[in-house]
């Protein structure tokens, strides 16, 4: 394993973003300094493998970085600030412990949640709707068009489609303004920290006009086989916890997509593997590598996809295969693009190393 370069990115509120290139010693973690300078935030970027491929898709001078900003001919404005979006099939009693980490207001960048309600037949208890009062972040509990899985990417939602939330009527009509989605599973609960964080490198990839999912989870696609656990590179990440482009779930539903929407449906062969099809459409769209958030105290595997494969589905692995097969078949080819950039929360400042 070798570090190189260091990288540090500064984030100013009222000035706007900028980045700051330092090259560090050789051999020194590489730290990618993410926003958040007033708590003391530090992010490492790591690499490995050989140096010349070794964190190539960091900015590595303030050149490369204008020229890339040129290239892709655009600085979009990202609006700032995230809504997280969670399907929840029947599990009502998650739901307090995930609200409690997630809406207690201490995600700065955090604007609204939103809980697609899968189950056609039953609604939230009264006691569960009533709760929604006690959290200062704007909770939407929505009811989703049909069960599949496909539906915890349908964007924008309306607000007709509301079942309970701690926002009045009047002041549902922002409901989908968001830019920015966290998308992540209802049994997933991270240090907060860690989601604020990834939501920073997120918008500062967005706004450079270089945008990439930013996920918490890596899976490699290699050769049309599904690789479980990812290798040093990757190229997927999985969307039960990644940022994403609102316009990515809008790209989801392009009418020439769905044959293969539907092959993911309930009932159908390759079921649940909407996280996958999602990273395709991702690829196709940006030409970008995604970014692999390792969140601290969340083991980088997946606990559900582990016990998957030792308990319930041993053909989980060919299963996704499978899947992958079917998509790359549509793009005429694979449009992933691997990288093996790790970021992570350090817990100290970068001087400490000198
Ligand atoms: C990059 O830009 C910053 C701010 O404009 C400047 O202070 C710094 O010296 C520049 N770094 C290099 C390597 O040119
Ligand atoms: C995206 O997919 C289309 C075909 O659906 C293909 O023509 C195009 O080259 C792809 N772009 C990338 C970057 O993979």
């Amino acid at each position: 394993m070798v570090f190189v370069r260091s990288v540090i990115l500064r984030v100013s509120p009222v000035l706007g973003s900028s980045f700051y290139v330092r090259r560090a010693r050789r051999n020194i973690t590489v730290a990618f300094f993410v926003g958040l300078i007033t708590t003391g935030l530090v992010l490492s970027c790591l690499s490995f493998g050989d140096k010349a491929t070794a964190c190539s898709d960091v900015p590595t001078d303030n050149d490369t970085i204008s020229t890339h900003a040129k290239v892709t001919g655009r600085r979009p404005s990202v609006r700032p600030g995230f809504t997280i979006l969670t399907p929840s099939y029947k599990r009502e009693s998650l739901l307090p412990a995930f609200l409690s980490t997630y809406a207690s207001g201490n995600i700065p960048s955090l604007t609204s949640v939103i809980i697609q309600w899968v189950d056609q037949d039953s609604a939230p208890s009264d006691g569960f709707a009533q709760s929604l009062a006690k959290y200062p972040v704007p909770v939407y509990i929505v009811r989703t068009v049909d069960r599949s899985l496909n539906d915890r990417f349908r964007w924008p939602i309306p607000s007709s489609k509301v079942i309970a939330s701690n926002v009045h009527e009047q002041g549902r009509s922002s409901l989908s303004d968001a830019d920015v989605v966290l998308s992540i599973d209802d049994d997933l609960t991270f240090n907060v920290v860690d989601i604020e964080a990834g939501y920073q490198v997120f918008h500062e990839y967005a706004s450079l006009g270089n945008p990439r999912m930013v996920g918490y989870f890596a899976r490699d696609i290699e050769s049309g086989l599904y690789h479980y656990p990812a290798r040093p590179t990757y190229n997927i990440v999985l969307t039960k916890g990644a940022f994403l482009l609102t316009e990515w779930l809008t790209a989801y539903w392009a009418d020439d997509l769905a044959q293969v929407r539907d092959y993911v449906t309930p009932g159908q062969p390759g079921r649940n593997c909407e996280d996958i099809l999602m990273s395709y459409v991702v690829a196709n769209k940006t030409g970008h590598p995604p970014l692999f958030y390792e969140a601290v105290g969340v083991d980088a595997g997946d606990r559900k996809e582990n016990h998957g494969i030792s308990i319930n589905h041993p053909n989980l692995l060919s299963h996704r295969t499978t899947c992958v097969q079917l998509f790359e078949k549509h793009y005429g080819g694979s449009p992933l693009v691997s990288t093996s950039v790790q970021i992570r929360r350090r817990l100290q400042p970068l001087t400490a190393h000198h």
